[in-house]
């Protein structure tokens, strides 16, 4: 299958064509492939910091914690509640905030298994998330970029993944296809209650997320994933605990705390939302 194709030009939107180890758009701009394969879409006057995204340290921690197939359930869950009507093949897919590649890569190796093959896209704006994911697998397209600004031309896909991470919906609405679809998974009220319960001295409420829905789509399916799993040494606890937003927002005390566990059974809480986007005329309405 060939790769990182059909892409533009993060600067001027034109398309981009590949020539031997680079891309070129028509106004000469010019991307390198790396080693691996990815090519970096993220010009420097569309970064935010010098080092956007998750930093290296991150990566590896969450890279480690997901290759144990901890959260292998939200694979499941996401195979289980696909729409059945969308099941198809040659389906073009972008995980949007891929990180390391891990739910790309299992969710396509399921279906594989069932005959079904897809064009697989995943982009991130860490480049350590990129680099990590391209070592993974060198059938897909693995692109730094930003959701804010994805160097696509409208309706490249299909699907839009955007597991646990920053959905821009106007640039999901904008690369999908008509009645494409798009996944959001995100936690749920009791994720890692436990290890939330020593963190913090007070438990905050949970606030629904696009609790008025999300503009130019229609959600189709609302479903939430419960399991336990358990960590049984102080350094799985810590590569869960540098994946999760807990680690910038807990308080020195909180973080002593779950320092002194060796091991803890957590609770995931997961809610998965199918999302369709809506057809033209409707959203010109
Ligand atoms: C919590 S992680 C989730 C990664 C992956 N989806 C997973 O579930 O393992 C969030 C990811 O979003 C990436 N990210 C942050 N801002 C982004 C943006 N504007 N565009 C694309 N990716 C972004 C981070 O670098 C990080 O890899
Ligand atoms: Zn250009």
């Amino acid at each position: 299958m060939l790769t990182l194709e059909n892409l533009s030009c993060p600067i001027d939107a034109t398309p981009l064509r590949r020539e031997q180890r680079s891309l070129k758009c028509e106004q000469g701009h010019s991307f390198d492939l790396a080693k691996t394969g990815y090519v970096n879409l993220l010009p420097v006057q569309n970064k935010r910091s010098k080092d956007p995204g998750d930093s290296k340290e991150m990566v590896a921690s969450r890279q480690s914690f997901l290759n144990q197939n901890h959260y292998f359930p939200i694979v499941q869950a996401v195979l289980d509640s696909w729409p059945k009507s969308h099941f198809l093949k040659g389906m073009r897919v972008l995980d949007a905030g891929c990180g390391e590649g891990y739910y790309l890569d299992e969710i396509s190796q399921a279906l594989s298994n069932q005959n079904i093959q897809m064009e697989r896209c995943g982009l991130d704006i860490s480049k350590w998330a990129i680099a990590a994911a391209s070592k993974r697998d060198k059938t897909v397209s693995w692109i730094v970029g930003s959701n804010a600004s994805l160097p696509v031309p409208d309706e490249r896909f299909d699907l839009v993944l955007c597991l646990f991470g920053f959905p821009v919906f106007t640039e999901f609405s904008r690369v999908l296809s008509d009645n494409g679809l798009m996944l959001l998974v995100e936690s749920g009220p009791e994720h890692l209650i436990e290890l939330r319960e020593i963190l913090y001295p007070s438990i905050h409420e949970y606030k629904q997320t696009f609790s008025d829905g999300v503009s130019g789509f229609d959600l189709v399916l609302e479903q939430a994933e419960t399991f336990t799993f358990s960590l049984d040494s102080q350094e799985k606890i810590q590569n869960l605990l540098s994946m999760t937003p807990h680690i910038h927002k807990a308080s020195y005390e909180g973080r002593e705390a779950v320092q002194q566990l060796e091991s803890i059974i957590l609770t995931a809480d997961i809610k998965l939302r199918w999302y369709q986007k809506q057809a033209k005329e409707m959203n010109h309405v």
